[in-house]
Protein backbone atom coordinates (compact mmCIF):
# COMPACT_ATOMS: atom_id res chain seq x y z
CA UNK A 1 0.00 0.00 0.00
CA UNK A 2 0.96 3.64 -0.81
CA UNK A 3 0.20 6.20 1.24
CA UNK A 4 0.53 9.98 -0.40
CA UNK A 5 0.52 13.18 1.44
CA UNK A 6 2.68 16.80 0.95
CA UNK A 7 3.75 16.87 4.59
CA UNK A 8 5.47 13.84 5.83
CA UNK A 9 6.05 12.72 9.37
CA UNK A 10 9.16 15.06 10.13
CA UNK A 11 10.56 18.35 8.69
CA UNK A 12 14.61 18.71 9.03
CA UNK A 13 16.75 21.10 9.96
CA UNK A 14 20.86 21.76 9.42
CA UNK A 15 22.78 21.99 12.64
CA UNK A 16 25.49 23.91 12.64
CA UNK A 17 27.96 21.04 12.72
CA UNK A 18 26.14 20.23 9.25
CA UNK A 19 24.43 17.37 10.91
CA UNK A 20 20.09 16.78 10.79
CA UNK A 21 17.92 17.10 13.12
CA UNK A 22 14.39 16.17 12.66
CA UNK A 23 10.82 17.40 14.92
CA UNK A 24 7.46 16.57 14.25
CA UNK A 25 5.43 17.81 10.65
CA UNK A 26 3.15 20.33 11.54
CA UNK A 27 -0.87 19.62 10.92
CA UNK A 28 -3.70 16.91 11.55
CA UNK A 29 -3.10 14.97 8.92
CA UNK A 30 0.36 13.94 9.69
CA UNK A 31 -0.57 13.35 13.66
CA UNK A 32 -3.16 10.87 12.26
CA UNK A 33 -1.12 9.19 9.96
CA UNK A 34 2.21 8.64 11.90
CA UNK A 35 1.06 6.61 14.78
CA UNK A 36 -0.41 4.31 12.08
CA UNK A 37 2.14 4.23 9.95
CA UNK A 38 4.81 3.69 11.84
CA UNK A 39 6.36 0.38 12.01
CA UNK A 40 4.34 -0.75 9.00
CA UNK A 41 6.89 -2.12 6.32
CA UNK A 42 3.86 -2.93 4.11
CA UNK A 43 3.09 0.67 3.88
CA UNK A 44 5.30 3.12 1.80
CA UNK A 45 4.75 6.70 2.82
CA UNK A 46 5.93 9.28 -0.37
CA UNK A 47 5.76 12.84 0.73
CA UNK A 48 7.46 16.05 -0.39
CA UNK A 49 11.17 17.56 0.55
CA UNK A 50 9.58 21.32 1.71
CA UNK A 51 11.76 23.24 2.67
CA UNK A 52 15.50 23.47 1.56
CA UNK A 53 16.95 22.05 4.72
CA UNK A 54 14.24 18.71 3.52
CA UNK A 55 16.66 18.82 0.36
CA UNK A 56 19.51 19.14 2.13
CA UNK A 57 18.98 15.93 4.06
CA UNK A 58 17.20 13.54 0.87
CA UNK A 59 20.95 15.51 -0.77
CA UNK A 60 22.87 14.10 1.89
CA UNK A 61 20.96 10.57 2.35
CA UNK A 62 20.07 11.74 5.67
CA UNK A 63 16.29 12.07 5.44
CA UNK A 64 15.60 8.45 6.59
CA UNK A 65 13.00 7.84 9.05
CA UNK A 66 13.14 5.44 11.91
CA UNK A 67 10.39 3.09 11.55
CA UNK A 68 8.95 4.49 8.29
CA UNK A 69 9.41 3.44 4.51
CA UNK A 70 9.68 7.10 4.01
CA UNK A 71 10.22 8.06 0.68
CA UNK A 72 10.62 11.99 0.38
CA UNK A 73 10.49 13.10 -3.54
CA UNK A 74 12.01 16.36 -4.28
CA UNK A 75 10.53 17.96 -6.98
CA UNK A 76 12.20 21.30 -9.05
CA UNK A 77 12.02 23.67 -6.59
CA UNK A 78 10.73 26.78 -8.12
CA UNK A 79 7.77 24.04 -9.39
CA UNK A 80 7.37 23.29 -6.25
CA UNK A 81 7.34 26.73 -4.57
CA UNK A 82 4.47 27.86 -7.36
CA UNK A 83 2.88 24.60 -6.49
CA UNK A 84 2.80 24.99 -3.10
CA UNK A 85 2.48 28.79 -2.77
CA UNK A 86 0.80 30.14 -5.68
CA UNK A 87 -1.94 27.22 -6.35
CA UNK A 88 -2.06 25.26 -3.16
CA UNK A 89 -1.92 27.46 -0.46
CA UNK A 90 -3.02 30.94 -1.86
CA UNK A 91 -5.52 29.67 -4.28
CA UNK A 92 -6.95 26.26 -3.64
CA UNK A 93 -6.89 26.54 0.46
CA UNK A 94 -8.42 30.16 0.24
CA UNK A 95 -10.90 28.84 -2.11
CA UNK A 96 -11.84 25.88 0.06
CA UNK A 97 -11.68 27.75 3.37
CA UNK A 98 -13.28 31.01 1.84
CA UNK A 99 -10.52 33.17 2.57
CA UNK A 100 -10.12 35.53 -0.62
CA UNK A 101 -10.62 39.18 -0.57
CA UNK A 102 -13.04 39.09 -3.86
CA UNK A 103 -12.54 42.50 -4.77
CA UNK A 104 -8.67 42.14 -4.76
CA UNK A 105 -8.12 38.63 -5.05
CA UNK A 106 -7.83 35.90 -6.91
CA UNK A 107 -6.26 37.28 -9.99
CA UNK A 108 -5.68 34.48 -12.88
CA UNK A 109 -3.08 36.32 -14.49
CA UNK A 110 0.08 34.58 -16.38
CA UNK A 111 1.87 34.09 -13.18
CA UNK A 112 -1.35 32.00 -11.95
CA UNK A 113 -1.08 30.31 -15.50
CA UNK A 114 2.57 29.44 -14.86
CA UNK A 115 1.77 28.55 -11.68
CA UNK A 116 -0.95 26.07 -12.50
CA UNK A 117 1.22 23.80 -14.77
CA UNK A 118 3.98 24.12 -11.88
CA UNK A 119 1.18 22.38 -10.28
CA UNK A 120 0.23 20.17 -12.80
CA UNK A 121 3.77 19.29 -13.19
CA UNK A 122 4.51 18.75 -9.87
CA UNK A 123 1.76 16.61 -9.32
CA UNK A 124 3.30 14.20 -12.21
CA UNK A 125 6.03 14.02 -10.23
CA UNK A 126 4.40 12.53 -7.38
CA UNK A 127 2.18 10.65 -9.74
CA UNK A 128 5.61 8.91 -11.65
CA UNK A 129 7.05 8.36 -7.91
CA UNK A 130 4.05 6.08 -7.15
CA UNK A 131 3.59 4.23 -10.27
CA UNK A 132 7.54 2.78 -9.92
CA UNK A 133 6.90 2.27 -6.31
CA UNK A 134 3.37 0.48 -6.88
CA UNK A 135 3.06 -3.11 -7.23
CA UNK A 136 0.40 -4.79 -9.45
CA UNK A 137 -2.90 -4.00 -8.08
CA UNK A 138 -1.68 -2.03 -5.06
CA UNK A 139 -3.92 0.32 -2.78
CA UNK A 140 -2.98 3.92 -3.53
CA UNK A 141 -4.09 6.59 -0.89
CA UNK A 142 -3.53 10.15 -2.31
CA UNK A 143 -4.01 12.75 0.57
CA UNK A 144 -5.77 16.38 0.02
CA UNK A 145 -5.50 19.71 -2.15
CA UNK A 146 -1.79 19.53 -3.19
CA UNK A 147 -2.07 16.48 -5.58
CA UNK A 148 -5.83 16.87 -6.42
CA UNK A 149 -4.31 15.89 -10.21
CA UNK A 150 -2.40 12.96 -8.84
CA UNK A 151 -5.74 10.45 -9.28
CA UNK A 152 -5.89 10.82 -13.31
CA UNK A 153 -2.56 10.60 -14.08
CA UNK A 154 -2.30 7.59 -12.00
CA UNK A 155 -5.51 6.02 -13.52
CA UNK A 156 -4.01 7.37 -16.91
CA UNK A 157 -0.97 5.29 -16.54
CA UNK A 158 -1.62 2.23 -14.15
CA UNK A 159 -5.09 1.03 -14.40
CA UNK A 160 -4.27 -1.69 -12.39
CA UNK A 161 -4.33 0.45 -9.25
CA UNK A 162 -6.74 0.67 -6.81
CA UNK A 163 -7.15 4.82 -5.70
CA UNK A 164 -8.83 6.81 -3.59
CA UNK A 165 -8.58 10.32 -2.55
CA UNK A 166 -9.12 12.14 0.54
CA UNK A 167 -9.81 16.00 1.22
CA UNK A 168 -8.75 17.16 4.73
CA UNK A 169 -9.94 20.40 4.22
CA UNK A 170 -13.41 22.01 3.64
CA UNK A 171 -15.12 22.00 0.07
CA UNK A 172 -16.31 25.26 -1.38
CA UNK A 173 -19.74 25.81 -2.47
CA UNK A 174 -21.14 25.19 -6.21
CA UNK A 175 -21.14 28.91 -6.49
CA UNK A 176 -17.74 29.47 -5.62
CA UNK A 177 -16.05 26.78 -7.70
CA UNK A 178 -16.79 29.28 -10.79
CA UNK A 179 -14.00 31.34 -9.43
CA UNK A 180 -11.49 29.47 -11.03
CA UNK A 181 -10.85 29.77 -14.30
CA UNK A 182 -13.33 27.40 -16.44
CA UNK A 183 -10.67 24.87 -17.46
CA UNK A 184 -8.83 24.59 -14.09
CA UNK A 185 -11.66 23.88 -12.36
CA UNK A 186 -12.62 21.42 -14.80
CA UNK A 187 -9.17 19.73 -15.18
CA UNK A 188 -9.20 20.01 -11.13
CA UNK A 189 -12.54 17.91 -10.46
CA UNK A 190 -12.26 15.52 -13.82
CA UNK A 191 -9.02 14.34 -12.08
CA UNK A 192 -10.50 14.24 -8.32
CA UNK A 193 -13.80 12.59 -9.84
CA UNK A 194 -11.94 9.72 -11.58
CA UNK A 195 -11.11 8.17 -7.67
CA UNK A 196 -14.20 8.02 -4.68
CA UNK A 197 -13.19 11.14 -2.93
CA UNK A 198 -13.54 10.83 0.65
CA UNK A 199 -13.88 13.92 3.12
CA UNK A 200 -14.58 14.23 7.21
CA UNK A 201 -18.01 15.10 6.77
CA UNK A 202 -21.26 15.28 4.62
CA UNK A 203 -20.93 18.79 4.59
CA UNK A 204 -17.69 19.05 2.76
CA UNK A 205 -19.03 16.03 0.62
CA UNK A 206 -22.09 17.72 -0.37
CA UNK A 207 -20.12 20.98 -1.25
CA UNK A 208 -17.77 18.68 -3.57
CA UNK A 209 -20.48 17.17 -5.25
CA UNK A 210 -22.45 19.94 -6.02
CA UNK A 211 -19.13 21.11 -7.50
CA UNK A 212 -18.73 18.68 -9.40
CA UNK A 213 -22.98 18.15 -10.77
CA UNK A 214 -22.10 22.20 -11.30
CA UNK A 215 -18.81 21.84 -13.81
CA UNK A 216 -19.45 18.32 -15.28
CA UNK A 217 -22.24 17.19 -15.08
CA UNK A 218 -21.98 13.96 -13.21
CA UNK A 219 -22.50 12.55 -9.86
CA UNK A 220 -19.05 11.71 -8.72
CA UNK A 221 -17.99 8.93 -5.96
CA UNK A 222 -17.72 10.27 -2.19
CA UNK A 223 -17.69 8.88 1.17
CA UNK A 224 -17.63 10.15 4.44
CA UNK A 225 -14.88 8.84 6.92
CA UNK A 226 -13.14 10.89 9.79
CA UNK A 227 -10.81 10.01 12.45
CA UNK A 228 -10.01 11.26 15.91
CA UNK A 229 -6.72 11.32 17.62
CA UNK A 230 -4.34 8.84 19.03
CA UNK A 231 -4.86 8.14 22.52
CA UNK A 232 -1.51 6.14 22.58
CA UNK A 233 0.33 8.33 21.21
CA UNK A 234 -1.30 11.68 23.01
CA UNK A 235 -1.09 9.93 26.52
CA UNK A 236 3.04 9.04 25.36
CA UNK A 237 3.33 13.04 24.63
CA UNK A 238 1.83 13.81 27.76
CA UNK A 239 4.07 11.73 29.83
CA UNK A 240 7.51 12.92 28.14
CA UNK A 241 9.97 14.92 30.21
CA UNK A 242 9.06 17.79 28.14
CA UNK A 243 5.58 18.08 28.68
CA UNK A 244 6.14 17.13 32.13
CA UNK A 245 8.60 20.22 32.77
CA UNK A 246 6.11 22.47 30.38
CA UNK A 247 3.17 21.76 32.91
CA UNK A 248 5.34 22.52 35.66
CA UNK A 249 6.14 25.89 33.94
CA UNK A 250 2.21 26.03 33.03
CA UNK A 251 1.04 25.90 36.74
CA UNK A 252 4.00 28.42 37.94
CA UNK A 253 2.77 31.01 35.76
CA UNK A 254 -1.26 30.18 35.70
CA UNK A 255 -1.21 29.60 39.75
CA UNK A 256 -5.07 29.61 40.74
CA UNK A 257 -6.08 31.43 37.95
CA UNK A 258 -8.59 29.93 34.83
CA UNK A 259 -6.69 29.12 31.71
CA UNK A 260 -8.73 30.04 28.03
CA UNK A 261 -6.28 27.96 25.75
CA UNK A 262 -5.80 27.71 22.05
CA UNK A 263 -2.81 26.17 19.68
CA UNK A 264 -2.66 26.30 16.19
CA UNK A 265 -0.67 26.71 13.42
CA UNK A 266 -0.76 30.51 12.44
CA UNK A 267 -3.05 30.19 9.82
CA UNK A 268 -5.63 32.94 8.57
CA UNK A 269 -8.67 30.14 8.61
CA UNK A 270 -8.34 29.26 12.31
CA UNK A 271 -9.34 33.18 13.34
CA UNK A 272 -6.79 33.72 16.25
CA UNK A 273 -7.14 37.64 16.01
CA UNK A 274 -11.15 37.41 16.36
CA UNK A 275 -10.23 34.67 19.73
CA UNK A 276 -8.05 37.69 20.93
CA UNK A 277 -11.02 40.53 20.47
CA UNK A 278 -13.21 38.06 21.95
CA UNK A 279 -11.35 38.11 24.90
CA UNK A 280 -10.96 41.57 25.16
CA UNK A 281 -14.42 41.77 25.07
CA UNK A 282 -15.04 39.44 27.72
CA UNK A 283 -12.63 41.22 30.22
CA UNK A 284 -14.68 44.99 29.15
CA UNK A 285 -18.56 43.02 29.99
CA UNK A 286 -17.58 40.53 32.71
CA UNK A 287 -15.06 42.73 35.30
CA UNK A 288 -14.81 39.43 37.78
CA UNK A 289 -12.35 37.54 35.03
CA UNK A 290 -9.92 40.65 35.44
CA UNK A 291 -6.93 39.43 36.98
CA UNK A 292 -8.91 35.94 37.12
CA UNK A 293 -7.72 34.37 33.85
CA UNK A 294 -5.02 34.31 31.84
CA UNK A 295 -5.57 33.30 27.50
CA UNK A 296 -2.67 31.12 26.51
CA UNK A 297 -1.92 31.39 22.40
CA UNK A 298 0.74 28.78 21.88
CA UNK A 299 0.65 29.24 18.24
CA UNK A 300 3.12 28.32 15.36
CA UNK A 301 4.91 29.66 12.39
CA UNK A 302 3.34 28.27 8.86
CA UNK A 303 3.32 28.72 5.44
CA UNK A 304 5.76 32.03 5.43
CA UNK A 305 6.19 31.81 1.91
CA UNK A 306 2.97 33.97 1.60
CA UNK A 307 3.12 37.80 2.67
CA UNK A 308 -0.78 37.09 4.10
CA UNK A 309 0.41 34.46 6.50
CA UNK A 310 3.24 37.01 7.52
CA UNK A 311 1.19 39.63 7.99
CA UNK A 312 -1.51 37.71 10.00
CA UNK A 313 0.88 36.80 12.10
CA UNK A 314 2.04 40.15 13.04
CA UNK A 315 -1.68 41.34 13.34
CA UNK A 316 -1.77 38.79 16.22
CA UNK A 317 1.05 39.79 17.86
CA UNK A 318 0.05 43.17 17.88
CA UNK A 319 -4.16 42.60 18.61
CA UNK A 320 -2.42 40.19 21.91
CA UNK A 321 -0.27 43.31 22.66
CA UNK A 322 -3.28 45.65 22.65
CA UNK A 323 -5.29 43.46 24.97
CA UNK A 324 -2.01 43.33 27.37
CA UNK A 325 -1.43 47.06 26.99
CA UNK A 326 -5.28 47.65 28.10
CA UNK A 327 -5.99 44.95 30.85
CA UNK A 328 -2.39 43.94 32.35
CA UNK A 329 -1.60 44.93 35.94
CA UNK A 330 1.98 44.04 37.56
CA UNK A 331 1.13 40.76 38.28
CA UNK A 332 -1.09 39.67 35.42
CA UNK A 333 -0.57 39.51 31.88
CA UNK A 334 -3.85 38.28 30.37
CA UNK A 335 -2.97 37.15 27.06
CA UNK A 336 0.14 34.83 26.91
CA UNK A 337 0.80 34.51 22.90
CA UNK A 338 4.18 32.00 22.83
CA UNK A 339 4.75 31.25 18.59
CA UNK A 340 7.21 28.68 19.08
CA UNK A 341 6.19 24.94 17.44
CA UNK A 342 6.40 23.26 20.47
CA UNK A 343 4.11 20.12 20.38
CA UNK A 344 4.82 18.73 23.84
CA UNK A 345 3.86 22.28 25.29
CA UNK A 346 0.55 22.43 23.69
CA UNK A 347 -0.11 18.77 24.57
CA UNK A 348 0.97 20.30 28.71
CA UNK A 349 -1.62 23.29 27.65
CA UNK A 350 -4.36 21.20 26.86
CA UNK A 351 -3.93 18.86 29.98
CA UNK A 352 -4.26 22.23 32.29
CA UNK A 353 -7.00 24.20 29.83
CA UNK A 354 -10.15 25.16 31.75
CA UNK A 355 -11.40 26.24 27.93
CA UNK A 356 -10.56 25.73 25.08
CA UNK A 357 -11.26 27.90 22.27
CA UNK A 358 -11.60 26.38 18.89
CA UNK A 359 -12.62 29.35 16.77
CA UNK A 360 -12.28 28.60 12.95
CA UNK A 361 -13.63 30.39 10.37
CA UNK A 362 -14.30 26.91 8.25
CA UNK A 363 -12.10 23.83 8.91
CA UNK A 364 -11.86 20.16 7.93
CA UNK A 365 -11.95 18.91 11.12
CA UNK A 366 -9.98 20.19 13.22
CA UNK A 367 -7.92 17.28 15.56
CA UNK A 368 -7.30 19.75 18.11
CA UNK A 369 -11.14 20.07 19.33
CA UNK A 370 -10.63 16.32 20.21
CA UNK A 371 -7.42 16.63 21.29
CA UNK A 372 -8.48 18.54 24.52
CA UNK A 373 -11.10 16.66 25.96
CA UNK A 374 -8.92 13.93 25.68
CA UNK A 375 -5.99 15.01 27.44
CA UNK A 376 -7.92 17.43 29.93
CA UNK A 377 -7.29 17.47 34.09
CA UNK A 378 -9.91 19.79 34.44
CA UNK A 379 -13.16 18.43 32.50
CA UNK A 380 -12.27 21.50 30.15
CA UNK A 381 -15.40 22.85 28.20
CA UNK A 382 -14.77 22.93 24.34
CA UNK A 383 -16.17 26.51 22.20
CA UNK A 384 -16.18 25.17 19.36
CA UNK A 385 -17.11 26.98 15.70
CA UNK A 386 -19.73 25.91 13.76
CA UNK A 387 -17.51 26.34 10.55
CA UNK A 388 -15.26 23.32 12.07
CA UNK A 389 -15.99 19.78 10.31
CA UNK A 390 -15.78 18.32 14.23
CA UNK A 391 -18.71 20.46 15.10
CA UNK A 392 -21.19 18.58 13.32
CA UNK A 393 -19.70 15.55 15.94
CA UNK A 394 -19.03 16.83 19.01
CA UNK A 395 -22.02 19.99 18.65
CA UNK A 396 -24.09 19.16 21.55
CA UNK A 397 -21.16 18.78 23.71
CA UNK A 398 -19.69 21.95 23.43
CA UNK A 399 -20.42 25.95 23.63
CA UNK A 400 -20.91 26.68 20.06
CA UNK A 401 -18.86 29.75 18.85
CA UNK A 402 -20.25 31.80 15.77
CA UNK A 403 -16.98 32.56 14.54
CA UNK A 404 -17.69 36.12 12.89
CA UNK A 405 -19.37 37.26 16.02
CA UNK A 406 -17.17 38.90 18.81
CA UNK A 407 -19.73 39.51 20.98
CA UNK A 408 -21.14 35.82 20.75
CA UNK A 409 -17.66 34.45 21.16
CA UNK A 410 -17.28 36.69 24.20
CA UNK A 411 -20.67 35.40 25.75
CA UNK A 412 -19.64 31.51 24.57
CA UNK A 413 -15.85 32.28 26.90
CA UNK A 414 -18.04 33.64 29.98
CA UNK A 415 -20.34 30.93 29.54
CA UNK A 416 -17.94 28.28 29.46
CA UNK A 417 -15.92 29.88 32.62
CA UNK A 418 -18.92 29.49 35.02
CA UNK A 419 -20.48 26.38 33.76
CA UNK A 420 -21.21 24.25 36.93
CA UNK A 421 -18.94 21.30 37.46
CA UNK A 422 -21.95 18.81 37.21
CA UNK A 423 -22.51 20.03 33.56
CA UNK A 424 -19.06 20.78 32.81
CA UNK A 425 -17.93 17.25 34.13
CA UNK A 426 -20.83 15.52 32.07
CA UNK A 427 -20.14 17.37 28.75
CA UNK A 428 -16.32 16.50 29.23
CA UNK A 429 -17.20 12.89 29.41
CA UNK A 430 -19.21 12.73 26.47
CA UNK A 431 -16.96 15.00 24.39
CA UNK A 432 -13.92 12.12 25.40
CA UNK A 433 -16.36 9.22 24.25
CA UNK A 434 -16.99 11.10 20.91
CA UNK A 435 -13.24 12.17 20.41
CA UNK A 436 -12.23 8.32 21.52
CA UNK A 437 -14.86 6.83 19.04
CA UNK A 438 -13.21 7.05 15.43
CA UNK A 439 -9.58 5.34 15.44
CA UNK A 440 -7.67 6.51 12.64
CA UNK A 441 -7.68 2.68 11.60
CA UNK A 442 -10.96 2.79 11.09
CA UNK A 443 -10.41 6.04 8.66
CA UNK A 444 -7.78 3.92 6.85
CA UNK A 445 -9.46 1.03 6.32
CA UNK A 446 -12.31 2.89 5.11
CA UNK A 447 -10.33 4.78 2.45
CA UNK A 448 -8.58 1.13 1.31
CA UNK A 449 -12.42 -0.23 0.98
CA UNK A 450 -13.54 2.64 -1.01
CA UNK A 451 -10.22 2.34 -3.42
CA UNK A 452 -10.65 -1.18 -3.79
CA UNK A 453 -14.55 -0.96 -4.62
CA UNK A 454 -13.96 1.39 -7.57
CA UNK A 455 -14.00 0.51 -11.15
O1 LIG B 1 -4.94 19.35 6.75
C1 LIG B 1 -4.81 19.91 5.51
C2 LIG B 1 -3.36 20.28 5.22
O2 LIG B 1 -3.25 20.93 3.99
C3 LIG B 1 -2.43 19.10 5.19
O3 LIG B 1 -2.33 18.50 3.92
C4 LIG B 1 -1.21 19.77 5.65
O4 LIG B 1 -0.17 18.95 6.01
C5 LIG B 1 -1.72 20.63 6.79
O5 LIG B 1 -2.91 21.13 6.27
C6 LIG B 1 -0.76 21.70 7.24
O6 LIG B 1 -0.42 22.52 6.17
P1 LIG B 1 1.07 22.65 5.67
O7 LIG B 1 1.56 21.27 5.35
O8 LIG B 1 0.96 23.53 4.47
O9 LIG B 1 1.82 23.26 6.78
Amino acid sequence: MIIVSHRGPVSFTREPDGTFSSRRGAGGVVSALSPLIEGRDDIVWIAAAIGDDDRAAVAADAAGVAGFALHLVVPDSTDHRLHYDVVSNATLWFLFHGLFDLPRRPRFDQHFRSSWTAYRTVNQVFADAICSTAGEGDVVLVQDLQFALVPAMVRAARPDLRLAHFTHTPFCPADDIRILPDDVAKELLTSMASAPAGFHTERWAANYRACVEEILGVTPPTFVSTFGPNPAALAATAASPQALEAGARLDAEIGDRHLVFRTDRIELSKNIARGFLAFDRLLDLHPQWRERVVFAAFVYPSREGLAEYLAYRQEIEQTAQRVNERWATDDWKPVWLDTHDDFARSVAGLQRADVLLVNPLRDGLNLVAKEGPLLSTRDVVVCLSRGAGAFDELGPFVVEVHPYDIEQTADALHRALTMDPGERASRAADLRRLAGARPASEWLDEQVAQAASAT
